[in-house]
């Protein structure tokens, strides 16, 4: 088998090769796949836009492209949606506002697939999809078999679930199942960029629409487009720190963005810390920040997945030495 660039296959737009790749389109060929390639390593893929490659991949790679949109079950009040994994996640979102049903909107425009949303648990604008998941289903590379996550077994946490974490590369979840309302909606306008838009446009009682429309033009202003720019979102989680911490900084910079998420303990954004850090104005190899959101890294053109990674490190580093924080990466670093 002939090796495969991955340059269209990641967001970041880096040009790593693949030793083997195939795309599947159903259970089914993930089940032979695997009997084909039993006991290797593998690298399961979505969209790759969260995923940045440093080098080569020596392995197989499998990328999930199952497709389907279900209605499985409905009453008066909820419909329940199974989707393909490999659906793609806005497409998804704007179906569900065609169809009247809620739960997702302030979603919109993340880039991506179905299947990667739950692992990372998607979240944008004051809602997660964790909020909405039903259940998980999909298949253990080890032994071929199907399991059922529902959501409590999904153990959800910010940007996190036992997907990412004990289950990484063990399990390829091939179809998510949502529980969206279809009558009283429960519109979330608290996140504050949100809350501000609505006000200036004087949109008062926001529909489905209203805010899937919003956060996209917040959105487009403040995350450049992986077409014409190669990014994967925001790079690193923003930390939380404790109060004293929070007094430390705040003392020399009083400008600091915190939100209290209760028990004397508060988010700061790592955005603002990467800025403090002046990485607005650092370019190296073709790497930086994204003007607007500086936890955002740009590939600026022919960028190497290894020198991305470098100028990710040096952020890193910088911000460590500054704050005595340690960032954690959100993006996958294979
Ligand atoms: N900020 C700065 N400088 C920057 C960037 C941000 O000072 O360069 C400050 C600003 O004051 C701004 C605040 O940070 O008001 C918050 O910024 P923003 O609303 O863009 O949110 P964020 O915390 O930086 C998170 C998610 C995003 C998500 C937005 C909106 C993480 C790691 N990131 O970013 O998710 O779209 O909130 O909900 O939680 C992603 O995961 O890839 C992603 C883009």
């Amino acid at each position: 088998m002939k090796k495969t660039s991955l340059k269209p296959f990641n967001s970041f737009g880096v040009d790593a090769y693949a030793k083997k790749f195939v795309s599947v389109n159903s259970e089914k060929q993930i089940l032979d796949f695997l009997d084909l390639n039993k006991s290797e390593k593998l690298l399961i893929l979505g969209a790759g836009t969260n995923i940045l490659f440093r080098n080569n991949i020596q392995y197989p790679v499998i990328k999930i492209d199952i497709k389907g949109i279900e209605i499985i079950n409905e009453d008066d009040k909820e419909v329940l949606i199974s989707v393909g994994a490999g659906e793609n996640w806005n497409e998804l979102v704007w179906w569900c506002i065609d169809n009247d049903f809620g739960g997702i909107e302030n979603l919109v425009s993340i880039p991506g697939n179905v299947g990667s949303a739950p692992i990372q648990n998607i979240g944008a604008y004051g809602k997660e999809i964790k909020d909405v998941l039903e259940s998980c289903r999909g298949v253990f590379v080890e032994n071929s078999s199907i399991k059922i996550f529902n959501n409590d077994d999904c153990n959800f946490s910010y940007r996190s679930s036992v997907f990412k974490e004990d289950l990484k590369n063990k399990f390829i979840i091939t179809n998510v199942t949502l529980r969206l309302s279809k009558i009283h909606h429960k519109i979330n306008t608290e996140y504050s960029s949100l809350k501000q838009f609505l006000k200036e446009n004087h949109i008062n009682k926001p529909t489905l629409k209203n805010i899937a429309e919003s956060v996209s033009k917040i959105r487009s202003k403040k995350l450049p487009d992986y077409k014409k720019t190669g990014n994967a979102g925001s790079f690193f989680k923003n930390p939380t720190i404790g109060k004293s911490k929070l007094k430390e900084i705040g003392l020399s910079f009083p400008d600091l963005v915190s939100y209290n998420i209760g028990k004397s303990k508060y988010k700061i954004s790592a955005g603002w810390l990467i800025e403090k850090c002046d990485f607005k104005k650092k370019e190296e190899k073709n790497v930086s920040v994204y003007k607007n959101q500086a936890l955002v890294i740009i590939n600026l053109g022919k960028a190497k997945g290894i020198d991305i990674y470098n100028y990710s490190q040096k952020i890193k580093e910088s911000v460590r030495k500054k704050f005595d924080i340690l960032l954690e990466e959100e993006v996958n670093i294979i």
